[in-house]
């Protein structure tokens, strides 16, 4: 939460000194910035998660106009999970002149290409949500990452488990045979948060003394209907066994509870999910999803777009937001149970 406040204080000076700077530069015509221009570039726009931060962006962006007097031309563009079309997309932002590109990689190893067009053309780029490998990030000091701590998120998603068994043992271990037997739903294997998440919920469970039986796992790629998919073989291979599901984000979580709804289970399986999307927080307030993970969309959009608006307009960032490394910046996130919800 201070880091959020943090954030907005200095939003809230970044809007003052751009106000200040447009006021000074109207008075020199030759100089007059009335407005900037930002690409965002995401890895697929039907994805929930990145959906509800594309809208967020453009909140900032009209508050960011209504604060600065500065018009914000926000260009983006949905390359529908291919690398060569986000790459196209790329350079048409940068020959159109964006003052910054905010980019969500669609393979996150492939960032070299994205910089070396960037660094031609001298336009800052902020990476988001993900990561492309720290020597790609150190090529430059115009480059940012925005993001959350994978390992954060799954601790704390381990830890609203820890919790439930705590307080009731049978409220997972379903059969009372002294387990929790659980099933695993994984995002992309290439994805830092997938590895991240599942190795720390897991370890968070064993941490807490929660006596766990790993059935069996797959990957799901963030996905609802790959996620239902699996969790309906998996409902028909371990019939009444499966007690637990945990799952890298909220849409394989609800993908999960699809399933369960198909296969009339009666059995109160509980599902933990990641991310605190719409959909997310409405199954956890419906009971479909046992707890989830909230991240602070709001603070994400604000870090991404205020780095932005400062570098487009050559102000200086580190003034502004506090980065890990000069580079790096971490979204705040919480436990969410339906109890916190009421
Ligand atoms: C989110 C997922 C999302 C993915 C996209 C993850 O951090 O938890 O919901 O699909 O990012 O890259």
């Amino acid at each position: 939460m201070k880091k959020t406040y943090a954030v907005l204080a200095l939003t809230a000076v970044s809007f003052a000194a751009a106000a200040l700077v447009w006021q000074s530069r109207t008075q020199n015509r030759e100089d007059e910035i009335k407005e900037i221009r930002i690409g965002i570039a995401l890895y697929r726009g039907n994805d929930p998660f990145i959906n509800s931060l594309r809208s967020r962006l453009e909140d900032k962006a009209k508050e960011y106009e209504q604060a600065t007097g500065i018009r914000v031309v926000l260009d983006t563009a949905d390359p529908k999970g291919n690398q060569n079309t986000q790459n196209s997309q790329v350079e048409r932002f940068l020959s159109l002149g964006c003052d910054a590109l905010c980019v969500n990689m669609v393979d996150r190893s492939a960032a070299s290409y994205v910089i070396n067009k960037a660094m031609d053309a001298d336009a800052p780029v902020i990476f988001f949500n993900r990561e492309p490998v720290e020597e790609d990030m150190k090529r430059w000091e115009r480059l940012y990452y925005v993001g959350e701590n994978a390992r954060e998120s799954a601790v704390l998603q381990g830890g609203i488990l820890v919790s439930a068994w705590r307080e009731d043992p049978r409220s997972l271990d379903l059969n009372g045979d002294g387990r929790v037997s659980y099933v695993l739903l994984e995002g992309e294997s290439s994805h830092q948060d997938s590895l991240i998440r599942t190795e720390w919920s897991v370890q968070t469970l064993k941490d807490g003394g929660v006596p766990i039986e790993r059935l069996t796992g797959g990957i799901a790629n963030w996905d609802r209907s790959q996620a239902s998919a699996l969790m309906g073989q998996w409902l028909e291979e371990f019939p009444g066994e499966i007690e637990l599901v945990i799952c890298n984000n909220d849409e394989m979580a609800l993908g999960a509870a699809d399933a369960l709804e198909r296969a009339e289970e009666d059995r109160p399986v509980r599902i933990v999910g990641i991310d605190g999307t719409p959909q997310g927080l409405e199954g956890v307030k419906k009971g479909k999803l046992f707890g989830t993970v909230r991240c602070d969309i709001g603070e994400y959009a604000e870090v991404i777009f205020a780095i932005a608006a400062a570098e487009a307009l050559g102000q200086d960032v580190h003034g502004q937001v506090e980065l890990m490394n000069g580079i790096y910046y971490e979204c705040g996130q919480e436990a969410v149970t339906a109890e916190d919800l009421k």
